[in-house]
């Protein structure tokens, strides 16, 4: 190819790459597939190759390669790079906004934005001629360093930005339509940062090959992009979101904060999409408040919002205080994660006999609670984490998570700290604790353990169970510690004096009712519960690997447990959804004598149910041959109460995501489910779409 006309292919498999690269990075929207992408990148690399002095510091082969270097050099940032003053809660934002309408009347009827307070590391990126040249971290302030070839990688970072007026449409980038210069000279302020999402598939990948995970989405963000080697920034998912023109000359900027939003976005830098404008406080306040619980449905993680004043010739002519510019302020969200000491680790024994570690906890308060316990999740997490007694950890307390040990801070550490061994004995009966090949848990197997005994009966009687109502956890304690329960069956032949004596000196005080009548409640709700479904019975009985969807599944396909205690592991395989292991775990469960003689006493008692109309097979039935994984709360139903929902259209309710789901039912405060639904591409829906596939099949 003559030269002329292979430079212009060059320069539009550019122009083509830098497009996909803003709709994979910036829109998170992509047109082409991966290998396309490198096919196209590929080609610019072969003609550099051949024409070296083709390559230009913005060519997108130029985001890699380049050398680590030695240290960093300081940069002189054009203008002050700000920081905010804090205000925690709606008062403070308040008295921030009666404190500067005193110091201005503009402001009395200014409009402000509201954009989340992203929680990476600040950048600031330069760009001559549309090109971008360099790149610093924050600093002093004043000076910061030069981390040009670091970010050069981040692939959501522009490096050919717009340029001059008139210049139309530059791929899916219009910048003219604000009618401005775009400045020769444009000095842009941003936040690097990691997804959540990112942030997991890094640690799972590390954990994978065996290496150290990372503690937090901040650190690991900030670690990156603040080391010498451009390669190692390059292999992490860095990811930007820009809010402010730092400096610019030759040409002009918007003068308020939200064109600066939306000229940004328009010469393809990424940008908040939750940033919203006001011209009302109580609404602004409001918004901002409303993240303040929204804030874990976020994809990065954000330690507050910002609240701007949108006129920022106002703001300026405000003036400052320190460091902080008046005409803004960063509302914090209370923290999710603190540190603290680690006093000593200890154990609970679960219904299945499974041993999971605590942490016991110098006292803090995380987002307006104390917390002195968090899970430690298993022991090869306290070994893989190398967490040890007496180091200060990070915790993390997010929605209505239970409060977790993220890891140690080993910094920190002066010596005197422990290493942890599991415990050789279940600490609740003391008999030697097992290992199941190829899992991570250790159990206490023995069946009397008293431990594992409240758990049985607390899950036995919950509400999605057997469904006893107030059948407490200390009654139920009291009950076993007097030996008139010691299995689920037991609970059948409770005689009223039983409860009478259980029912503690403390019950008696903090509950309004007399015992007597606490006795007779009780007892009525025992007798009901003979009642309950085959299904609920099944999940009932805490066989491990049957929950509430494999109850139903197992209850549609064996009339009785007497029919289903005959069932082999090759039978119950041919249920769709029970694998080796499930089945294993279920005949296991038959055979053990402990548990024929519950089944024997729950027959006695008249707890039999036969797979009724609930649990039959909808052969046929809007929903028929439809698999549902629901997540979060609904408005409209309780967790069984979706669950029959369904099951009487003829769905079925399954409690994880296979390829094999058709759709995920979402409601508030979902979990990782929703993720993984997205990963898989299952269709994601509300209850409302839920009734419409029924109305319109
Ligand atoms: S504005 C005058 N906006 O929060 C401009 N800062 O001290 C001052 N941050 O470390 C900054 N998201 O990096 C602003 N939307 C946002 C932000 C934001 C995160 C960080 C910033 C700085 C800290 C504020």
């Amino acid at each position: 190819m003559e030269d002329r006309s292979q430079y212009q292919h060059l320069e539009d498999l550019r122009r083509q790459v830098n497009f996909h690269n803003y709709r994979y990075h910036v829109l998170d929207s992509p047109v082409i597939s991966d290998y396309e992408y490198d096919r196209l990148l590929g080609e610019i690399r072969q003609i550099e190759t051949g024409h070296p002095d083709w390559i230009t510091p913005d060519s997108p082969t130029q985001r890699t390669g380049a050398a680590p270097l030695e240290r960093f050099e300081k940069i002189t940032h054009p203008a002050p790079i700000l920081s905010l003053a804090n205000a925690f809660g709606s008062q403070e934002t308040r008295s921030w906004f009666e404190r500067i309408r005193k110091l201005d009347p503009r402001v009395d009827s200014a409009r402000f934005v509201v954009e989340p307070k992203i929680d990476g590391l600040s950048v600031i990126l330069h760009y001559r001629d549309g090109v971008f040249v360099q790149g610093a971290t924050r600093g002093d302030g004043e000076v910061g360093e030069d981390i040009t070839a670091n970010l050069r990688t981040v692939k959501a970072i522009p490096l050919k930005i717009p340029v001059g007026q008139g210049l139309g449409k530059q791929d899916a980038v219009q910048p003219d339509k604000f009618g401005l210069d775009i400045p020769g000279y444009l000095v842009v302020r941003g936040e690097v940062f990691i997804t959540h999402a990112d942030f997991e598939k890094l640690n799972q990948e590390l954990e994978e090959a065996g290496k150290k995970t990372y503690l937090n989405p901040r650190n690991t963000a900030a670690g990156s992009l603040r080391q010498l080697d451009p390669n190692l920034t390059a292999s992490r998912p860095l990811a930007l979101l820009v809010y402010q023109i730092v400096f610019s000359e030759d040409g002009q900027v918007p003068t308020s904060q939200w064109e600066a939003l939306e000229y940004l976005k328009s010469l393809g830098f990424p940008v908040a999409d939750i940033s919203r404008q006001f011209d009302n406080v109580d609404e602004m306040i409001a918004y901002t408040e409303s993240w303040k619980v929204g804030r874990d449905s976020l994809p990065y993680e954000a330690d507050g919002m910002v609240i701007k004043l949108d006129d920022l010739t106002l703001s300026a002519d405000l003036g400052f205080v320190g460091k902080d510019p008046r005409g803004a302020v960063a509302y914090k969200f209370p923290a999710q994660e603190v540190t603290t000491k680690l006093i000593d680790i200890g154990v609970n024994v679960g219904r299945t006999g499974v041993l999971t570690p605590y942490a016991v906890l110098d006292a803090v308060e995380i987002g307006g609670v104390i917390v002195e316990r968090a899970t430690l999740h298993n022991f090869d997490f306290i070994a893989d984490k190398d967490i040890r007694i007496g180091d200060r950890v990070l915790v993390k307390r997010a929605g209505e998570v239970i409060p977790y040990v993220i890891g140690p801070i080993t910094d920190l550490r002066t010596g005197s700290e422990k290493v942890y061994s599991p415990p050789e004995s279940c600490p609740a009966c003391g008999q030697p604790v097992e290992h199941l090949e190829g899992e991570v848990a250790w159990y206490c197997v023995n069946a009397a353990c008293p431990e594992q005994l409240v758990r049985n009966v607390e899950h036995f009687v919950s509400r999605g169970a057997m469904d006893i109502v107030g059948l407490g956890i200390k009654i139920v304690e009291q009950l076993i510690e007097a030996g008139k329960v010691s299995d689920v069956a037991d609970l059948y032949s409770l005689t009223r004096a039983d409860i009478l004596d259980s029912v503690t000196k403390k019950d008696r005080k903090s509950n309004k009712e007399p015992p007597g009548k606490i006795a007779d409640n009780l007892l009525e709700a025992i007798e009901a519960s003979k009642q309950q479904s085959l299904r609920r019975l099944l999940s009932a009985l805490g066989i491990r690997g049957v929950g509430e969807g494999m109850a139903g599944d197992l209850a549609r396909n064996y009339p009785d447990l007497e029919a289903l205690s005959r069932a082999t592991a090759e039978d119950l395989q041919e249920i769709d959804g029970v694998g080796p292991n499930i089945a294993e775990a279920i005949v296991n469960w038959f055979a053990r004598p402990a548990n024929q003689q519950v089944l024997a006493k729950l027959q006695a008692a008249g707890v039999w149910p036969q797979a009724d109309s609930e649990t039959a097979p909808a052969a046929s039935g809007s929903l028929a041959g439809l698999k549902f994984v629901v997540t979060g709360t609904l408005p409209a139903f309780t967790r069984s109460g979706i669950k029959e929902f369904i099951e009487s259209h003829g769905g079925q309710v399954v409690d994880s995501i296979s390829k094999k789901t058709s759709y995920l039912v979402l409601g508030e405060n979902p979990g990782s489910k929703v993720k993984r639904a997205q990963e898989l591409g299952i269709p994601v829906i509300d209850e409302d779409a839920l009734r419409k596939i029924i109305d319109n099949s």
